[in-house]
C-alpha cells in the first residue's frame, strides 16, 4: 500500500464543508473526452472522485472489489440502491469555494455526464453527527487508516480504494423524544464523556458494528459528514476500505440480517440512497486514469 499515491483528502479528513455529488453518464455521449479532461483538470486537494461500476463497465473494465450497491431488505427496514457513475465528494473552507469548484467541474465534465443528486455537507460541532455524539473515535488512525483504505496492486490500482456512500435521513424530533439515558443506548457510547457503555443493549449502534466483532474483522476508514437541508437532515455516511465487505458486513448486521437484531439506529433514521465507487489513485498531483484509459 502505497498512501502517497492515493487521493489526498481520503486520509487527511475532511475540510469544514462539502457537496456530495452523484453523475450518472448518457449512454449515447462518449465519456472519453470528459474522463480525460478531469486527469488534466482536477484538483485532488480539492475533492475525492470516484467510479461506479456502470462507467467501469462501459471501458470493458472490471476493477477487483468494485460491485454495484446492493439494494436490500432487512427486519422492518430496506436499504435501497442509487448506483451512479461518478461521485465526489468537493470539499472547501466556505461555500464560496464549493461554488467555485461545482462550476469547474461542469465545465470539466462537458455534457457527457448529468447531475443525479447533489447534497451539501458540512463538519458540524468539530466532527459530531447531529445527534450530538462523536462520529469516527474508532477510526483506525496513522499508518492503519492507510492499511485499511489503500488498495495495494498493480499500476493504475495501487493507491486506490474503494468507497460505500450512503445517505441517511434522520427524524430527530423522534431522536429527542428519548431521554438522555436512552439515547445513549441506541448509540451505545455517553454523548457527555463519549465513553462506551459497559451494558450497552445489544441493539446499540456501536454493538452492532463493533469492527473486530466480525470475522475478519470489519476495519473501514469512516469519513460520512452532517447534511441539513429544507428542515430535513441527516448523515452522508462515506465509508472507506480495501474492500467492500466490512462496509456490507456492518450493515447486514445492522439491519438485522444477521441474527434477527435491528440497529437501534433504525428507530430514528433511514437510508434513502446508496452508492459504491473506485476513487482511483494520483499519479504526480493528477488523477491516474491509466487502469480505464490504456
Ligand atoms: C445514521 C447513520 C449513522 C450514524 C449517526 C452513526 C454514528 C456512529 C457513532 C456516533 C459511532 C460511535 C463513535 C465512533 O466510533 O465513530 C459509530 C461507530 C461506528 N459506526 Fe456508525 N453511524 C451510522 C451509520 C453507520 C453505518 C451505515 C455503518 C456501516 C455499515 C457504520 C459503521 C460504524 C462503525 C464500524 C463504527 C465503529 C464501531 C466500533 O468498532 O466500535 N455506521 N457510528
Amino acid at each position: 500500500m502505497n498512501p502517497r499515491l492515493s487521493q489526498p483528502l481520503i486520509l487527511s479528513g475532511n475540510k469544514p464543508l462539502g457537496l456530495s455529488l452523484t453523475y450518472r453518464h448518457l449512454p449515447e455521449k462518449d465519456p472519453v473526452k470528459a474522463i480525460q479532461n478531469l486527469s488534466k483538470l482536477f484538483d485532488p486537494q480539492q475533492g475525492i472522485l470516484g467510479f461506479g461500476e456502470p462507467l467501469v463497465s462501459s471501458f470493458s473494465k472490471k476493477v477487483p472489489g468494485l460491485r454495484t450497491f446492493p439494494g436490500l431488505s432487512g427486519i422492518n427496514c430496506s436499504s435501497p440502491s442509487t448506483q451512479g457513475s461518478l461521485w465526489f465528494l468537493l470539499q472547501g473552507e466556505n461555500r464560496s469555494d464549493i461554488f467555485d469548484q461545482t462550476e469547474n467541474l461542469s465545465n470539466i465534465l462537458g455534457d457527457a455526464f448529468t447531475p443525479d443528486d447533489q447534497i451539501d455537507t458540512f463538519l458540524y460541532a468539530g466532527g459530531k453527527d447531529l445527534t450530538g455524539y462523536e462520529d469516527g473515535t474508532e477510526n483506525p488512525g496513522g499508518e492503519k487508516a492507510a492499511e485499511v483504505a489503500i488498495i495495494e496492486g498493480g499500476i493504475g490500482i495501487s493507491g486506490s480504494s474503494l468507497v460505500a456512500v450512503q445517505r441517511w435521513v434522520h427524524d430527530l424530533g423522534h431522536f429527542r423524544t428519548h431521554s438522555q439515558r436512552e439515547r445513549d443506548n441506541i448509540i451505545g457510547r455517553r454523548q457527555d464523556t463519549n465513553e462506551e457503555l459497559a451494558e450497552a443493549p445489544q441493539t446499540a449502534h456501536v454493538k452492532r458494528s463493533a469492527q473486530e466483532s466480525y470475522t475478519p474483522f470489519a476495519y473501514m476508514l469512516r469519513r460520512s459528514m452532517p447534511w441539513a437541508l429544507n428542515l430535513q437532515q441527516g448523515l452522508e455516511f462515506i465509508a472507506f476500505g480495501k474492500t467492500l465487505d466490512p462496509f456490507e458486513n456492518v450493515l447486514r448486521r445492522m439491519m438485522g440480517l444477521d441474527d434477527g437484531i435491528t440497529d437501534a439506529l433504525l428507530t430514528f433514521s433511514r437510508p434513502v440512497r446508496g452508492g459504491y465507487y473506485w476513487c482511483p489513485p494520483l499519479t504526480g498531483d493528477r488523477l491516474d486514469f491509466r487502469f480505464l484509459l490504456e
